[in-house]
């Protein structure tokens, strides 16, 4: 059962190269400012007081940093760091183990909070306010209510969908924040910084086209870098400059804002087969092939922040900023 709820997130090389490139402290951590200078607080609070922190809920887009702020938080706080997510927590028993088996003053950080069931859900409300669980054994006549104490924790939960969050469990977070997409400004530190523990060199217009071409995101950044390097590595001389990270780039299907192949699928479907919209979700992923959730959750929300996109009652609908971007023609309505 260990495995199934200690998430297998990270796995590959690459994952856990990923893992040794994240920030480790709060004053490593580039950007979300108010997230960060709202943490310190808290954490140097509860440091002070000599408590655990109180439960915090990250939400937005994949990508910003959730889990890194996780293992970040641990670390400021001298404890250990378990992870596990939402449909990995099947039954509250499976919870039950998790939480039974927490150090005083652990962090559990559960990814995809917004995937627990409901009878989970329930187990979790007194383990937050009370650190205690009450299970229940047994059936039927002889089922019984057994209280199980917990040692005080934070819970760290994630979603990428704050509003799939039933009110109960978001009322039991004490800090909700909300993580942003990252200016080019600070993808570019981040980016200058992951070149540095990779040990790269790398120019600084190489690490401003990358911001530029990341969709606000430091996983996308940190993956085209890691792709770049094999360009530099094999096709040059090992230093990332521009002219590797262009040619890069256009290799690797990445748009001058940073849209990939899938973006312009999902766009020029919408264009060309609905008329730009309005159209369906459903009907949109059936006809380019990827879950609803995905384009949901991983795909929309930069086309809508860029302006590329938007939702309407009666379904999505591209702008005239796609029109534009593919150099075609706005039709007339
Ligand atoms: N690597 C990935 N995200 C980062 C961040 N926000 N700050 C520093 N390095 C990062």
């Amino acid at each position: 059962m260990e495995e199934r709820i200690v998430s297998g997130e990270l796995q590959g090389q690459e994952d856990m190269e990923e893992l040794s490139l994240r920030p480790q402290t709060l004053s490593q951590y580039i950007g979300q400012k108010a997230v960060k200078e709202n943490l310190t607080v808290f954490i140097e609070a509860a440091k002070m007081r000599e408590e655990c922190l109180d439960h915090v809920l990250l939400y937005g887009p994949p990508g910003l940093g959730k889990t890194t702020l996780a293992m970040i938080i641990a670390n400021e706080m001298g404890v250990n760091l378990r992870t596990t997510s939402g449909p990995a927590i099947e039954r509250p028993g499976d919870l039950a183990a998790v939480l039974s088996g927490l150090e005083p003053g652990d962090v559990l950080f559960i990814d995809e909070i917004h995937r627990l069931n409901r009878s989970v859900e329930e187990v979790l409300y007194p383990a937050m306010e009370d650190y205690f669980l009450d299970i229940v054994i047994g059936k039927g006549p002889s089922a019984r209510s057994v209280r199980v104490d917990l040692p005080p924790f934070t819970l760290v939960g994630a979603t990428t969908r704050a509003g799939m969050i039933s009110a109960p469990l978001r009322d039991r977070f004490g800090v909700v924040s909300r993580l942003e997409y990252y200016t080019h400004g600070e993808l570019q530190e981040i980016v200058e910084r992951t070149a540095d523990v990779l040990e790269v060199s790398m120019d600084t217009e190489a690490a401003v086209e990358v911001s530029g071409r990341s969709r606000g995101t430091p996983r996308i950044a940190n993956r085209i870098l890691r792709r770049i390097r094999d360009f530099a590595q094999v096709r040059g001389d090992g230093t990332i400059n521009l002219s590797i990270t262009q040619q890069a780039l256009e290799l690797l299907q990445v748009d001058p804002l940073g849209l990939d192949q899938i973006d312009h699928i999902l766009l020029m479907n919408i264009i060309e087969k609905f008329r730009g919209g309005p159209v369906g979700l459903d009907t949109i992923a059936a006809t380019i092939g990827e879950e609803a959730h995905t384009i949901e959750d991983v795909y929309e929300p930069y086309l809508m922040q860029i302006g590329f996109l938007q939702r309407t009652p009666r379904g999505r609908m591209v702008t005239p900023l796609v029109y534009d971007h593919f150099d075609l023609e706005v039709p007339k309505r």
